[in-house]
C-alpha cells in the first residue's frame, strides 16, 4: 500500500490535462454487453475503477484490449452468462450497473449486493424499481440480486425515480434500449456522464431523446451494434484541479475541462474569490487575492456535486469567515472531517451539516485516506499544510484519479509516493 508524502507551501501552476470521467467509462464498459458487436470507446482514463469493471467483464467472457491513446475496444460476443460475485462487486458499488445488460441479455441475472465507498446508506432499491416496471421479477436471496425477464424479454414501461439517481438512470436506460416498446423515465438524472451514455448507446443505434432533461424517451431496438465513442473529460477531476489553484493561490490551465459540466461549481468558486473561465483548450483558474468563506448545499447536478464536496471543504479550513456545507446526496459523506482535524482545521459536524471555521494555517501530519474524495481533499489541504503531511492509504485516490501525484508533481507540487 503507497502513502503520499507532501510538503505544503507550493503554488500550483501551469497546466494540466484532464481524461476521460471514470463515471461515464463504468456505465459505458458494463452497456458492452448488449451488443453482439464491438464497443470503441476513446479517452478512457487509467484508474483502478476501470480495471476493477473490465475485471468483473471478464467474468462474463468479455474482450477488453487496450489501445494506443486510452482506447478501449470492447467484444462481448462470447458473453456467456454467469454471477456477479460479492468478491468483486464489494469492491466497487458501480458493479451494479452491469444487472441491467445481462438481464437484457441473458433473459437472467445474480449479482452480489454491491459495496464501494462506506458514504452511507447507499441503497440499490431504485435500480431494482427501474428493471421491475419494465418486467423484470426480482428477488434478493443471501446477499445476491436474482433477476428474470418473463414471457421472453423486456417491455417499455414507465419508469419513475423518486429520487435523481445517476446509477438508477442508468439502469434504467440500458434496460429500455432492448426492451419492446416505448419506455419513459422520469425524474431522470440530467448529469453529464448520463447524457454521455445516451450518446454512447445511441451511437450504437438506441433511440433515446431528452437526455440532460428529467424526461427521457428510449423506443426499443432490436440489437444493437459496433460503434466508436469518445468519453467527456472528467469534471470532478477538473473541479479537484480548480480547488488546487485555488487553495495554493495557483494559476493553472486545466486542459480538457468544460465550465458547462461543472454546473453551480464555477459560481461557487467565483465567490470565494478565485477566477474560473473557458479558454480554447480548457478552463483557466486563477487566485490572486483571499479566499472567501461561502455556504454550500450539495444536490443532484446542476447542483453542487457531492464529489466536490470534500475537496471545497479543504478549501474553506483556510479561507477568511465561516463556511456551512451541507450534503444532502450522501447524508454521511464526512470521512475527511477528522482528517483535516488532525491537520489543524475547525470544523464541527451536526447531523449532515458540517461549519467550516477558517484558520490562519493548517499543519502536516500524518492522517488516513478513507474514500476516493476524502482522500483527494487531504492532498489538497496538505498542499498549503506547513510542513510535511504523510497520506496512508492512497490506493483509494488510485480508483479514480489518473496519475493525480505525479500531475501535481508537474505543477509544482513537493509530493513523493513511497511504497510501503
Ligand atoms: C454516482 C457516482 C458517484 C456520485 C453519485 C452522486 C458513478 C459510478 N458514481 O453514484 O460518484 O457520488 O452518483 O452524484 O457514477 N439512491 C437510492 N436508491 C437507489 C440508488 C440511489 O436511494 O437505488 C440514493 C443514494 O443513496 C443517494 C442518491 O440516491 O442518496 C444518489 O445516488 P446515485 O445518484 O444513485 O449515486 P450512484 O449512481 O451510486
Amino acid at each position: 500500500m503507497d502513502r503520499l508524502v507532501i510538503r505544503g507551501g507550493r503554488r500550483i501552476e501551469g497546466s494540466v490535462q484532464v481524461r476521460g470521467a471514470k463515471n461515464a467509462a463504468l456505465p459505458q464498459i458494463a452497456a458492452a454487453l448488449l451488443s453482439f458487436e464491438r464497443l470503441e470507446l476513446g479517452n478512457v482514463p487509467e484508474v483502478t475503477d476501470v480495471d476493477t469493471m473490465l475485471a468483473l467483464m471478464g467474468e462474463f467472457g468479455m474482450v477488453a484490449t487496450r489501445g494506443s491513446g486510452r482506447a478501449l475496444a470492447l467484444d462481448a460476443r462470447e458473453a456467456r452468462n454467469a454471477v456477479a460475485p460479492y468478491d468483486m462487486v464489494r469492491r466497487m458499488r458501480a458493479s451494479i450497473l452491469v444487472l441491467a445488460p445481462l438481464l437484457t441479455r441473458f433473459g437472467s441475472a445474480r449479482v452480489s449486493m454491491p459495496g464501494g465507498c462506506a458514504i452511507g446508506a447507499r441503497p440499490i432499491d431504485l435500480h431494482l424499481k427501474a428493471l421491475d416496471a419494465l418486467g423484470a421479477e426480482i428477488d434478493i436471496e443471501a446477499g445476491y440480486i436474482q433477476a428474470r425477464t418473463k414471457n421472453g424479454g423486456l417491455r417499455g414501461g414507465r419508469v419513475v425515480l423518486t429520487t435523481p439517481s445517476v446509477g438508477a438512470t442508468e439502469t434504467a436506460l440500458m434496460a429500455a434500449t432492448l426492451a419492446r416498446g416505448e419506455t419513459e423515465i422520469l425524474n431522470a438524472a440530467r448529469d453529464p456522464e448520463v447524457c454521455d451514455l445516451a450518446l454512447c448507446l445511441t451511437a450504437m443505434g438506441a433511440h433515446i431523446q431528452g437526455a440532460g432533461t428529467h424526461r427521457m424517451l428510449v423506443q426499443g431496438v432490436d440489437a444493437l451494434h459496433n460503434a466508436r465513442h469518445d468519453l467527456l473529460t472528467d469534471r470532478i477531476e477538473a473541479g479537484t484541479y480548480a480547488v488546487a489553484a485555488a487553495i495554493t493561490g495557483g494559476n493553472l490551465e486545466i486542459l480538457g475541462a468544460h465550465l458547462e459540466h461543472l454546473g453551480s461549481v464555477g459560481a461557487v468558486l467565483e465567490s470565494t474569490g478565485t477566477q474560473i473561465w473557458p479558454t480554447d483548450r480548457g478552463l483557466m483558474v486563477v487566485r490572486s487575492g483571499p479566499l472567501q468563506a461561502i455556504d454550500v448545499v450539495t444536490e443532484p447536478y446542476p447542483g453542487f456535486p457531492t464529489d466536490l464536496q470534500a475537496q471545497f471543504m479543504a478549501l474553506m479550513t483556510i479561507a477568511s469567515g465561516a463556511s456551512v456545507i451541507r450534503e444532502t446526496v450522501y447524508e454521511s459523506r464526512f470521512m475527511h472531517v477528522p482528517e483535516l482535524g488532525r491537520l489543524g482545521a475547525n470544523i464541527s459536524l451536526q447531523g449532515s451539516t458540517a461549519l467550516v471555521r477558517g484558520v490562519e494555517r493548517l499543519h502536516g501530519a500524518e492522517v488516513m485516506a478513507t474514500d476516493l474524495r476524502a482522500s483527494v481533499s487531504l492532498v489538497l489541504a496538505a498542499l498549503v499544510a506547513e510542513g510535511e503531511t504523510t497520506i496512508n492509504r492512497v490506493y483509494h485516490l488510485d480508483r479514480g484519479y489518473e496519475s493525480l501525484d505525479r500531475k501535481l508533481v508537474q505543477c509544482g507540487a513537493d509530493i513523493r509516493r513511497v511504497a510501503e
